[in-house]
């Protein structure tokens, strides 16, 4: 398991919508304030969103019981709507302190009731907000080289790791998987054309500004290489490009898209940390919904971890694969 440091508190907290604003087909970038009262973040962390307003325009139900009269007809859609009762899990996808608050980022996609709520949340609305959770991604005196490969909606918590990572004095390069140009939730410098051979260059403005160089791929061939993210990064590596030694690789994604990546860079002898992604309930250890295979000192020689709480890092040799 990779260890993080070890982590401040955590709570609930009152978040204010900043901004909610469409980056593609599908994804939704929301930024929220909370105060500054918010716990340390590091970049891997996660937290779980109340996808409802809690000051929606609807406003309180109330109803007069009269003994007339023909019985009440409510019309609330806390009522006639089925709710989205559980918090969803999203990613850290920056935290940046403004005017006296701290907003922190969250670059959605929209694939069912709780995140199609979020699409819908209009600026000054408040969402109740759990975190941070989870560990984070690590790295140390001797990483000369941080790879950062993210597919899809595993791309955010690569562009905090982008920011973290430039503070520290690490150098990047990252790799962006999408299935085409229209999801992906990243502005393109129009000057810096994403190369169709799988050459990193700094087409992408929120890794750029971090001094990142960015790979893009697409499964349509829409931009970028053609096919998936983990060759762009192994045609890079078998030529020479990256060495082992000093260099790691992080990655999130799709688990096809993460094992890939994983597998490869252990075959080449490089150190890769994954952060898994699961179904979660509680986000906090108790539900035991996010379990996944990890290798264990035990006569079975395996054991379920939790996502939430042991992860979502993981050293990419802990992972048993499924
Ligand atoms: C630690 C963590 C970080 C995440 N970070 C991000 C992020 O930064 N951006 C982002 O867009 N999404 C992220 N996700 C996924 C996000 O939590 C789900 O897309 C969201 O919960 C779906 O809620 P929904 O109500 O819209 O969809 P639901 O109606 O609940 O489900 C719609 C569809 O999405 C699938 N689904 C739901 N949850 C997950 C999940 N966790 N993994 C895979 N498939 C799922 C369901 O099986 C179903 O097919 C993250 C998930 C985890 C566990
Ligand atoms: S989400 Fe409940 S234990 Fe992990």
């Amino acid at each position: 398991m990779v260890k993080s440091e070890p982590q401040p508190s955590r709570g609930v907290f009152a978040a204010r919508v900043r901004s909610n604003r469409r980056l593609c087909d599908e994804h939704y970038l929301l930024r929220l304030e909370v105060g500054t009262d918010f716990p340390l973040t590091q970049a891997g962390q996660f937290v779980q969103v109340q996808c409802a307003p809690v000051n929606g325009a609807e406003g309180p139900i109330v109803h007069e019981w009269g003994e007339k009269g023909p019985p009440p007809q409510f019309q609330s859609p806390e009522l006639v709507e089925s709710q989205v009762l559980l918090r969803r899990p999203f990613s850290l996808a920056g935290r940046e302190e403004i005017g006296g608050r701290t907003v922190l980022d969250i670059i959605h996609r929209v694939v069912g009731r709780g995140s199609a709520r979020l699409a819908a949340l209009a600026e000054g609305q408040t969402v109740s907000l759990l975190g941070p959770l989870g560990n984070a991604f690590t790295w140390d005196a001797d990483t000369k080289l941080a790879v950062l490969v993210g597919g899809g909606v595993g791309l955010p918590p690569m562009l905090y790791l982008a920011e973290r990572l430039h503070q520290a004095g690490k150098p990047a390069l990252a790799y962006a998987g999408v299935t085409s140009a229209n999801l992906l939730p990243l502005s393109l410098d129009a000057a810096v054309p994403a190369s169709k051979a799988g050459w990193p260059s700094l087409c992408v403005r929120e890794f750029a500004r971090w001094g990142v160089q960015t790979t893009i791929s697409t499964d349509d061939g829409s931009l970028g290489y053609t096919g998936r993210i983990s060759q762009a990064l192994f045609d890079w590596i078998d030529q020479g490009r990256i060495v082992a030694a000093g260099t790691i690789v992080y990655t999130c994604g799709p688990e096809r898209m993460m094992r890939a990546v994983a597998e490869g860079c252990l075959a080449r002898g490089f150190a890769c940390q994954v952060a898994m992604e699961r179904k979660m309930a509680c986000g906090m250890g108790a539900c035991q919904s996010c379990v996944c295979k990890t290798r264990a000192q035990n006569p079975l020689g395996w054991q379920y971890s939790l996502v939430c709480t042991d992860g979502t890092v993981f050293d990419a040799r802990q992972i048993l694969w499924e």
